[in-house]
């Protein structure tokens, strides 16, 4: 059975259609990647797989089941903007996404449980390379440094699918590099599905293993709500094409 089964999905915003008509399954393992122009719906379509949006119509299953309504455990989500908390440290942050998880109305654990909390966000910490920085507070870390503290955040609850909104676009080409092969390591480590929205093409063949492109097929400039985006291009990104690629990158840096 299909991680995610989409059949048919509409999704409007009033009389703004947004998504049309959109079928597509996702296995498991799978690395997508999203590109299409902005406003198309690539956001919109993230948050639905997360349970932040419902489909206006159509087919949505996780595991062969209906979407559960709220956002749950079984995704991790990795916004461009941080969610992190100022107040809190590092270690503080990732130990909260635990304790939200594990006491949702209070937040909080205590005793035995909360020193295994503490053990396994150092654990992960480590994984994305900020166990030296766990006592910062993020104003006090960089970009890469505040992006991998989300990445953290997002992965230490062990979510199945992994959604990531832009997430690298507003780093530095050097940090943006450490940032792929820290989200390829993750992926690889812990059997993640990834979708991935990106502005940058050269990207999604770089990670992905998948690419979908959405966009509109249909216009009507009098009325330029009327129709919706839709999957134009589904790419598998198989190993050859990826180290041609590879090849190419390294040639022209
Ligand atoms: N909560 C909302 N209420 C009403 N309209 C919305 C809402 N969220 C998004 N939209 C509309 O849905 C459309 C798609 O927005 P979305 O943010 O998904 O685009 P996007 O593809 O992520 O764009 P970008 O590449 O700029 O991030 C836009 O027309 C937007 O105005
Ligand atoms: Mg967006």
């Amino acid at each position: 059975m299909s991680l995610v089964t989409i059949k048919n999905l509409w999704k409007m915003y009033g009389d703004n259609v947004v998504l049309e008509k959109l079928s597509l399954t996702i296995e498991e393992g799978e690395f997508c990647t999203l590109v299409g122009p902005s406003g198309c719906g690539k956001t919109t379509f993230l948050k639905m797989l997360l349970g932040q949006e419902t489909p206006t119509r159509g087919t949505f299953l996780l595991d062969g089941e209906p979407f559960p309504q709220e956002p749950s455990i079984e995704r991790g989500i990795v916004f461009q903007r941080y969610s992190v908390f100022e107040h809190l440290s590092v270690l503080g942050n990732v130990m909260l996404a635990i304790e939200l998880h594990s006491s949702p109305f209070l937040g909080r654990l205590f005793g035995k449980k909360r020193k295994e909390a503490k053990e396994t966000a150092m654990k992960m910490l480590v994984s994305v390379g900020l166990g030296e920085a766990a006592e910062k507070y993020p104003s006090e870390l960089s970009g890469g440094m505040q992006q991998r503290l989300s990445i953290a955040q997002s992965l230490v609850n062990k979510p199945k699918i992994l959604l990531l909104d832009e997430p690298f676009g507003a780093l530095d080409p050097g940090i943006r590099a450490d940032m792929h092969a820290l989200i390829l390591d993750l992926w690889k480590k812990n059997n993640l599905t990834v979708v991935m929205v990106t502005h940058d093409l050269h990207e999604s063949f770089y990670l992905g293993t998948r690419l979908l492109v959405f966009d509109k097929v249909r216009h009507d400039p009098h009325a330029p709500n009327a129709y919706g985006a839709r999957i134009t291009y589904d790419i598998p990104v198989g190993d050859t094409r990826k180290s041609v690629l590879h090849e190419i990158n390294k040639s022209i840096t």
